[in-house]
């Protein structure tokens, strides 16, 4: 297989690809829809953090806490260059792409949508981007409406989008990917659909922003939320982008330090954005991991990330679709354009659970379940679970090859024909 990028170079920076696991075998690590593994720069930007400026930022005088609050800063200021964000004041940390998108749920959401006002969403969903919408739904007398998945369940159905938009939601909150299905999701599209009928548009950009060029402006969202987690960067920050003038007309999200500009007994006012959404001590260190990160994604380009993700799932594809009784769900071959490297599959007559222990009896990590995606995955797919490959940019061809092989292995203990 011919690739774009140095694979073997790019490999020997993530010191775990290097490790054996179960059995003693090479680690093989196809799950990076939950999370991505870490290349040294990011390791040790954490620990350099820790080594030589560790402080808290904007509450010091001092020197490292200059510097400490210098580092937080530059991790915004190169986030927002990734998604082409207005300005660095617009990029709000969180924990993670769920916590962002409950701050929208329970801060604009909250003063915006009111009883019998409609929240549009897909089918396809995480429960990131479903449950918080149900939550706020129940507390106002909302109505949370779906768009339907299309007949081959590999992405949304045009006729079902042009119904519930006429239903003039307030709200449309959309995936880019599905960390089920792999299905990318054309949001330019949807957004100006939606802000014909006069709604907002979150977009969540979990599993699109970590494997392809996502410029906000472009698309012409409202919020994007995403996570360093998946990324290369540590677990613990999320990013709310959102519209300044949005951000600035929205309540706070959480009370406490540094959100404030000043508090009395019986009131306060907020501060300035970003940091009226961010109370209290924020993850530091994983901030300048996440600034690490991003500098490392830069360097490769996400165009050149995105063209080797299609590369190997193309391979993954044309892998499984040589074995008998064996289903990938999501975009196939001929959707290629619109499928991301999340493979999710089904080996007839083998549990997913079990599919997913005999892969890491051979050293190759994979999720299984319903992938906090119930109502797609249980409802509209109609199975308990399913197991999932889903590939990053340290993946090779070997990689799918021990996919392959793993599943034939599933094959021969369960005497599958
Ligand atoms: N949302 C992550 C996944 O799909 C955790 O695995």
């Amino acid at each position: 297989m011919k690739g774009t990028v140095d694979f073997d170079s790019i490999r020997e920076d993530f010191p775990i690809l290097g490790t054996k696991t179960t059995n003693d075998r090479p680690l093989v690590y196809l799950d990076s829809a939950a999370t991505s593994q870490k290349p040294r720069k990011v390791i040790n930007a954490v620990s350099r953090f820790y080594r030589t400026c560790n402080a808290n930022p904007h509450r010091g005088s001092y020197k490292i806490s200059e510097a400490a609050t210098e580092a937080y800063e530059k991790s915004k200021k190169k986030a927002a260059r990734l998604i082409n964000a207005g300005a660095w004041e617009e990029i709000v940390y969180t924990r993670n792409t769920t916590e962002s998108i409950n701050l929208v749920a329970q801060t604009w959401a909250d003063e915006n949508i009111g009883k019998g006002d409609h929240i549009l969403i897909s089918e396809m969903e995480h429960h990131s981007n479903l449950v918080p919408w149900l939550m706020l739904a129940h507390r106002k007398g909302a109505v949370l409406d779906y768009i339907r998945l299309n007949g081959s369940r590999t992405g949304l159905d045009e006729g079902s989008m042009e119904e519930q938009m006429a239903k003039s939601p307030k709200l449309v909150s959309i995936t880019q990917c599905s960390n089920v299905l792999g299905a990318i999701v054309d949001v330019k599209k949807v957004a100006r659909r939606a802000h014909e009928r006069g709604a907002k548009v979150l977009v969540d950009g979990a599993q699109s922003v970590p494997h392809m060029s996502v410029d906000v402006r472009e698309i012409g969202a409202d919020f994007l939320a995403f996570s360093a987690h998946k990324m290369l960067g540590p677990s613990g920050v999320g990013v709310l982008w959102g519209r300044r003038e949005l951000l600035e007309q929205m309540p706070p999200f959480l009370g406490g330090g540094q959100m404030i500009r000043s508090v009395e007994f019986q009131d306060f006012t907020t501060t300035e954005l970003p940091w009226k959404f961010e109370a209290g001590t924020a993850n530091i260190e994983g901030a300048v991991g996440f600034g690490a990160a991003l500098d490392y994604l830069r360097k490769i380009g996400m165009d050149r990330i995105r063209e080797h993700d299609v590369m190997l799932t193309k391979y993954a594809l044309e892998g499984m679709s040589r074995l008998k009784g064996v289903e990938a769900f999501g975009p196939g071959l001929d959707r290629l354009d619109s499928k991301a490297g999340v493979v999710s599959f089904e080996i007839a007559g083998a549990h997913p659970h079990d599919v997913a222990t005999i892969f890491d009896g051979e050293g190759v990590a994979i999720r299984a379940g319903h992938h906090c995606a119930m109502p797609l995955v249980v409802q509209i797919l109609g199975k308990p679970a399913l197991a999932r490959m889903s590939f990053y940019l340290y993946n090779n061809a070997q990689d799918v090859d021990a996919g392959i092989a793993a599943i034939e292995k599933v094959k021969r203990t369960f005497k599958l024909k």
